[in-house]
């Protein structure tokens, strides 16, 4: 049995002028426990509405979202979500913040030391007391990746959890989720616009196109852990991603001139 079975699922949402719009179209896919996956696509494919029906904040209009057969209706501490940014309580250290989720299931007497093991394993030391606003990004993206992966959830949803961040930051955020996949063993599905970083991270890797949002194409990634950003398979694999994208917009351009040769 897979952990997520995505089936036949549809979105259709409202837009600004009142018309009815496909936002997600037959999306069909399974995700197995332990995995890595990424969904990857342009801007406005759909990635976010597809994950919000996954952690089931939102219900679909067609088919079905089971998590290890049962029918996803609302969201469950099992399922973890990371946003790309604002994750995190303003108002609460780093610290209280890691320990946010430990303290409804735990109570006032939640473990303590455990909080500790976390703040080390992301390396926020010395930043406990800090608020969200007084530390980097990429610190502000550890902490909520350390908020939601105490709470040892069955599947951790990552909404571009590193879009916001500069190049040197993102590759430093990758090799923590990196590591702690290796380490734990959480289902991950990663959502992104960054080849790059789905070639990195992923065993599968699943191309989306828009209007309405579709699956191209599920790729295994056929390279080995831990992978190297610049050898030549990884660079070539990159590019098969790629041209799927591409050829994404080459058919749209194809359809939009046949239309125009009427
Ligand atoms: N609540 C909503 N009402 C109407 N349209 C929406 C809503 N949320 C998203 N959309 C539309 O659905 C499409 C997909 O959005 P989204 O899932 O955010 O894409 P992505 O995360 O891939 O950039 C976009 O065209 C967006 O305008
Ligand atoms: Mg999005």
């Amino acid at each position: 049995m897979s952990l997520l079975e995505v089936n036949n699922v549809n979105r259709v949402l409202t837009d600004n002028n009142g018309a009815q719009v496909n936002v997600l179209q037959n999306i069909n896919f399974d995700v197995q426990q332990s995995e890595f996956v990424s969904l990857i696509g342009p801007s406005g494919c759909g990635k976010t509405t597809l994950l919000r029906l996954i952690s089931g904040l939102d219900r679909p209009e067609g088919g079905t979202v089971k998590v290890k057969d049962e029918l996803v209706t609302k969201p469950d501490a099992s399922r973890g979500y990371v946003f790309q940014h604002g994750s995190l309580f303003p108002w609460e250290t780093i610290r209280d913040n890691i320990a946010a989720g430990l303290r409804v299931t735990q109570g006032r007497h939640f473990d303590k030391q455990l909080v500790d093991r976390y703040i080390a394993l992301m390396g926020l030391q010395g930043f406990e007391s800090a608020f969200p606003h007084q530390v980097s990004g990429g610190m502000a993206q550890r902490a909520a990746l350390a908020r939601s992966i105490i709470m040892h959830p069955e599947l951790l949803l990552l909404d571009e959890p590193m879009g916001a961040l500069d190049a040197f930051t993102r590759a430093d955020i990758q090799n923590v989720i990196y590591r702690v996949w290796q380490q734990t063993k959480t289902t991950m599905i990663l959502v992104t616009h960054d080849i790059d970083e789905a070639v990195y991270l992923s065993q599968r890797i699943i191309v989306m196109t828009p209007r309405p949002g579709q699956i191209k194409q599920i790729v295994t990634n056929p390279l080995p852990y831990p992978r190297q950003r610049t050898s030549d398979d990884f660079l070539k694999f990159r590019q098969t991603i790629q041209d799927l994208l591409d050829f994404g917009s080459h058919d749209q351009l194809v359809t939009d001139s046949k239309e125009k040769a009427k």
